[in-house]
């Protein structure tokens, strides 16, 4: 891993924006008294978000006071992962290759070739118009859909050299492909398709004996053909309430993938609680993913399991 220091040159100060601070304020408060160093990573995050992507150093002192905290920790932690930046980073989009063993195995060296060619020959580097940067970084966590990148949140799997420079053509012209597998496949599902009739049926889908041939499985001499989309219909429309139970919504975004934005939005579908989406089948995953165009986002985030958690917890 490369050495990590802060930027040489560096604003005479930060202060976080009236909204980002409310939201922190409540994210804090979120903690028990005596862990608010708890709130240490989302806290940097927002920083460098607000801060065109980087991190400067008089944030990370921001956050240390925020906290309670000793600088030298803060410093630590913005130093050490490397989903913070320490240099002004592409406007457009800064890139981390996951050269681990796995994505290299499978190509992430042709990958950084490509940031060479098109973004800087050195990591870090901007390209000329200042719009992208690179860097290669270790495991990133797809590494059954390598090789892969991040940008910002999002991770961009499967790629090859042809599909990585279009994903950067797409930034370039202000239209990124979806994340996720730039082959076609869904999560890290096997390519061509589940491989076990298990599998089909867990994935919601529809297995129609006797029918042809694309995708075909053997069972017991018949042929099924598979249909690997779920249906999208307002039959599969999750259940909703007409308001939350007992007057109480829970917190739904304890869901790991669920902001402000996105609880207000379930709340609209009548969607209050922990147990309401825990019961969801896969059908009716499906619709909420379709209806919030989220590409299967849902299942990523895996909220079926998170929000059972959640749902058992709140028992207690
Ligand atoms: S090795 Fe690349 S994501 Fe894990």
């Amino acid at each position: 891993m490369a050495v990590r220091r802060l930027h040489p040159e560096q604003p005479s100060g930060f202060e976080f924006s009236p909204e980002n601070l409310a939201w922190a304020d409540q994210l804090v408060a979120k903690y028990p008294p005596g862990q608010q160093a708890s709130a240490v990573i989302p806290l940097l995050w927002r920083a460098q978000e607000q801060h065109d992507g980087w991190l400067p150093e008089p944030a990370i002192r921001v956050v240390g006071e925020m906290l309670g905290m000793a600088y030298i920790r803060v410093y630590e932690i913005a130093t050490f992962y490397t989903m913070f930046q320490l240099a002004p980073v592409g406007r457009i989009a800064h890139v981390q290759v996951c050269g681990t063993t796995p994505c290299m195995l499978r190509g992430s060296e042709d990958l950084i070739a490509v940031c060479k060619r098109k973004i800087a020959k050195a990591p870090h580097d901007l390209s000329a118009d200042g719009n992208f940067s690179w860097e290669e970084v270790e495991c990133l966590g797809s590494c059954a859909n390598a090789p892969m990148v991040q940008i910002w949140k999002d991770t961009y799997e499967d790629l090859t050299p042809a599909s990585f420079e279009k994903l950067l053509n797409g930034f370039a012209a202000g239209n990124p492909p979806p994340p996720g597998s730039q082959a076609g496949r869904q999560a890290s599902c096997p390519e061509g398709g589940p491989t076990t009739l298990r599998a089909y049926a867990q994935a919601g889908a529809v297995i129609a004996p006797q029918a042809a041939v694309g995708g075909a499985v053997g069972l017991s001499g018949a042929v099924a053909e598979v249909v690997t989309t779920p249906a999208v219909s307002d039959a599969e429309r999750p259940a909703g309430l007409e308001a939350p139970r007992g007057g109480t919504a829970d917190d739904l975004k304890l869901i790991s993938g669920v902001g402000p934005k996105l609880e207000q939005t379930l709340n609209e579908l009548g969607i209050y609680h922990f147990d309401q989406i825990a019961a969801w089948t896969p059908a009716a995953v499906a619709w909420v993913d379709n209806y919030l165009s989220f590409k299967g986002r849902i299942d990523r985030e895996d909220w079926i399991s998170q929000a059972k958690a959640l749902a058992v917890e709140k028992k207690r």
